[in-house]
C-alpha cells in the first residue's frame, strides 16, 4: 500500500497543448532580451571562479531543490565537476543535510532563465544536464510556464543535448519530447523503476503510488 500523501496532478490539459509548434517556433526565432539579475550573474561568477583551470566534464542539475540529486550526481562521477542550481535560497540553505563527502559539486541559489544564458555563452564543457520534477504548470493557461514552452529553452537546447528530464506528469514530458525535436534532439521516454530516489520529489510521488517517468534526449546525429 501507498505509504506517501502527494496529490496526483490534476489538469483539463488531456494531451500535449495544441499550441506548443506554434510557442517553441515563437521563441526559436525570437531574440531573448529579458536581462541578466545581479544575484545570478554573481552566482555564475562564483562558479566561474571555482573552474578555473579545469576543462573536464561538467553535469549541470537544474531545479535541483534542496541538492540531493547533485550529491547523487557528485558520487557516481567523481571525475566530473557537478553544478547544482535552484532559485529557493530556503531549499538551497538546506543542502547540508544531504552533503556528500566528495568535493567535486556546488549547489548554488541562481535563477535558470538566466543561469542557462551565461552557460551557453561560456566554454564550460557540460556533458550531461539533469531538469528533476520541474514545476509542472498544469493548467492549459499554464503552458509558457514549463520550460519547453518559455523563451527559456532556447538557451536550454544550446547547452547540450544530453538532458535527462523526470516527472510525475506524463504530458509534460511527451511535450518536452516534441518542443526538442524541433532543436533536432531526439528521446527516449520510460518509467522510472527500482527502489532508488534520486530527489526527494521523487521519493513522495513515488511513495503515494504515483508514477514517475524520465525522459533522455540527446542529438539525432549521434
Ligand atoms: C518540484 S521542485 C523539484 C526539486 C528537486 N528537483 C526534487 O525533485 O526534489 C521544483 C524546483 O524548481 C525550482 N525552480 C523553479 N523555477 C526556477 C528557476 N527559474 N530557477 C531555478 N530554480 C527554479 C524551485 O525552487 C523548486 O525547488
Amino acid at each position: 500500500m501507498a505509504s506517501g500523501n502527494s496529490r496526483e496532478i490534476t489538469t483539463s490539459q488531456v494531451g500535449v497543448h495544441d499550441k506548443l509548434d506554434e510557442l517553441v517556433t515563437k521563441y526559436r526565432t525570437s531574440e531573448n532580451k529579458r536581462p541578466v539579475s545581479e544575484h545570478t550573474q554573481r552566482a555564475f561568477d562564483e562558479v566561474n571562479d571555482w573552474l578555473e583551470g579545469y576543462d573536464g566534464e561538467i553535469i549541470l542539475d537544474s531545479c535541483c531543490g534542496v541538492g540531493e540529486s547533485t550529491a547523487n550526481l557528485a558520487q557516481a562521477n567523481p571525475r566530473a565537476r557537478i553544478i547544482g542550481i535552484d532559485k529557493s535560497a530556503l531549499r538551497v540553505d538546506k543542502h547540508e543535510h544531504y552533503r556528500a563527502q566528495q568535493n567535486n559539486y556546488r549547489v548554488i541559489r541562481a535563477d535558470v532563465n538566466d543561469f542557462w544564458r551565461l552557460v551557453q555563452q561560456s566554454s564550460w564543457k557540460v556533458t550531461q544536464h539533469f531538469l528533476l520534477y520541474p514545476n509542472p504548470y498544469p493548467k492549459k493557461t499554464q503552458v509558457q510556464k514549463r520550460w519547453h514552452g518559455s523563451a527559456a529553452m532556447v538557451d536550454l537546447m544550446a547547452i547540450t543535448p544530453n538532458i535527462e528530464v523526470r516527472s510525475n506528469w506524463l504530458i509534460y514530458l511527451m511535450e518536452f519530447a516534441q518542443a526538442a525535436k524541433h532543436y533536432g534532439l531526439i528521446s527516449d521516454l520510460k518509467e522510472v523503476t527500482g527502489e532508488f530516489h534520486m530527489t526527494p520529489f521523487e521519493r513522495k510521488y513515488r511513495a503515494s503510488g504515483q508514477a514517475c517517468w524520465q525522459l533522455n534526449c540527446r542529438s539525432e546525429e549521434d
